[in-house]
C-alpha cells in the first residue's frame, strides 16, 4: 500500500476520534446557540475578548483539487477579513468524515460547511441524481448555467427538508472511465465489469444497462479496493484520478465524459441562521470570490491533469468520438426511461436548454 495512503487512513482514525470526543480540532468547542449555532460569545464579567466562531469545513479529495485549493482560499479570506470574528478549520482528503456521515452531520452544527458531489445528496431527494443521467450535460458551461439558474433553485428549495442550505456550486467537471482488464471502447466491453459507484440507483443502472455491476464505496476507499481488486474500474474526473494516484493500480481510462461530477457548497441551515447579519454578508461577499477562483481550477486543473496521465503512460487511453457516444447513449437510454419521473421531467427539460 503506498505509503501516501498508509497515512491517510491513520489520519482518518485519529481525526475521527477526536470527532468523536467533540472536539475534532483539539480547540474548545463554542458554545451553542438555543438554535444550535455557534456563535460569538462574550465572558462580560471577565472582560475577555469574544471567542471566534469555528467553521470546521470537511471534504474528501486532496488539498490540491479544484475543492481543496477553494476551501483554503476560504479559509485565508475568512481569517484575514474576519479576523479575530471567524476560524476556518479545512480537513482534507476524509481526515474528519467521509461525504454520507458529513451530510448527516451538518444540520446538528458539529460541522459546518462542505462539498459534496451532488449526487450524494441523493437521500434528501433523488434528483440530485440528474448529475449522472448519461451524456445530459454537454459542457461545464451548460452544468453552471443549470446549476446558477432555475435548475440550482428548484434544487436549493429541495435540500431544506435535509436540514442544509446552498451557498454556491463549485466546479469539478465530466466523469471518466478506467478499469484494469479490457479497453473500454464499445458498450459490450462492460460486461462482467464491476464498478465502484459513489452512491445511488441511477449509476446502479447505468452500469446495469452496460452488463456490468455497481458498488456503492466512499472515497476514501477507492485506492485499496481497485488495488485488491475488489472492483474492476471506476469512473471520476481526470483530476481526482490523478489527484488519487489511480494510474498506479489501473490499466485503461475511457474518455467519455457520461456523467458529471461537481459540487453543492452546503452548510446547516440552522448555523448559517444563527450567525450575526454583518458576518454572514461577509461570508457570501467572499464566496463569490473563492467559486469564480473555484470553477477556474476546477478547469485548469482537470485539463493538466489529462495532460499529465496522457504523458505519464502508465494507462492506455481511449478518447470516445461521436460515434461511438452514439452506441452508449442508445445503451443507457433505460436509464432515462427508469428515473426520469423520480428526477422530474421539468427539471431534465431545463438542463436540456442550458446545452443550447
Ligand atoms: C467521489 O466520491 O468520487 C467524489 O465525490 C469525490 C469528490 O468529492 O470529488
Amino acid at each position: 500500500m503506498k505509503k501516501r495512503h498508509l497515512l491517510g487512513i491513520l489520519a482518518i482514525v485519529l481525526s475521527l476520534s477526536l470527532f468523536a470526543m467533540g472536539c475534532g480540532s483539539g480547540q474548545k468547542a463554542e458554545p451553542a446557540s438555543k438554535d444550535g449555532a455557534n456563535t460569538q460569545s462574550s465572558d462580560k464579567a471577565a472582560d475577555k475578548p469574544a471567542d471566534p466562531i469555528v467553521i470546521k469545513f470537511a471534504h474528501v479529495t486532496s488539498p490540491d483539487s479544484p475543492k481543496g485549493k477553494a476551501a483554503d482560499m476560504f479559509k485565508q479570506l475568512v481569517e484575514e477579513r474576519l479576523a479575530g470574528k471567524v476560524k476556518v478549520e479545512v480537513y482534507p482528503s476524509t481526515q474528519l468524515l467521509n461525504d454520507d456521515k458529513l451530510i448527516q452531520e451538518l444540520p446538528k452544527n458539529t460541522v459546518q460547511m462542505g462539498a459534496p458531489s451532488a449526487t450524494k445528496l441523493v437521500g434528501i431527494d433523488p434528483a440530485f441524481q440528474i448529475v449522472d443521467l448519461p451524456f445530459l450535460f454537454t459542457s461545464d458551461e451548460a452544468l453552471y448555467k443549470f446549476f446558477d439558474g432555475e435548475g440550482g433553485k428548484v434544487l436549493s428549495q429541495k435540500l431544506e427538508k435535509g436540514g442544509l442550505k446552498l451557498l454556491a456550486i463549485w466546479g469539478n467537471g465530466s466523469k471518466h472511465f478506467s478499469n484494469s482488464k479490457v479497453p473500454l471502447k464499445s458498450p459490450e466491453d462492460f460486461k462482467g465489469l464491476k464498478f465502484r459507484t459513489q452512491t445511488g440507483k441511477v449509476l446502479d443502472e447505468q452500469f446495469a444497462t452496460l452488463g456490468a455491476s455497481a458498488v456503492p464505496m466512499a472515497f476514501s476507499e477507492v485506492y485499496v479496493a481497485l488495488q485488491q481488486g475488489v472492483v474492476d474500474g471506476q469512473e471520476n474526473t481526470f483530476n481526482n484520478m490523478d489527484t488519487q494516484g489511480y494510474e498506479e493500480v489501473q490499466k485503461y481510462m475511457t474518455v467519455s465524459g457520461h456523467g458529471r461530477l461537481d459540487y453543492p457548497l452546503v452548510t446547516g441551515q440552522k448555523f448559517w441562521d444563527g450567525l450575526p447579519e454583518d458576518i454572514r454578508t461577509e461570508l457570501e461577499k467572499i464566496l463569490v470570490e473563492v467559486t469564480a477562483q473555484q470553477r477556474l481550477w476546477a478547469d485548469e486543473l482537470n485539463k493538466a491533469s489529462y495532460e499529465k496521465m496522457k504523458n505519464s503512460g502508465k494507462m492506455e487511453i481511449y478518447e470516445l468520438n461521436a460515434d461511438d457516444i452514439k452506441k452508449f447513449q442508445d445503451a443507457m437510454q433505460p436509464v432515462y426511461d427508469k428515473f426520469s419521473d423520480a428526477i422530474g421531467k421539468d427539471l431534465i427539460e431545463l438542463a436540456k436548454k442550458s446545452n443550447e
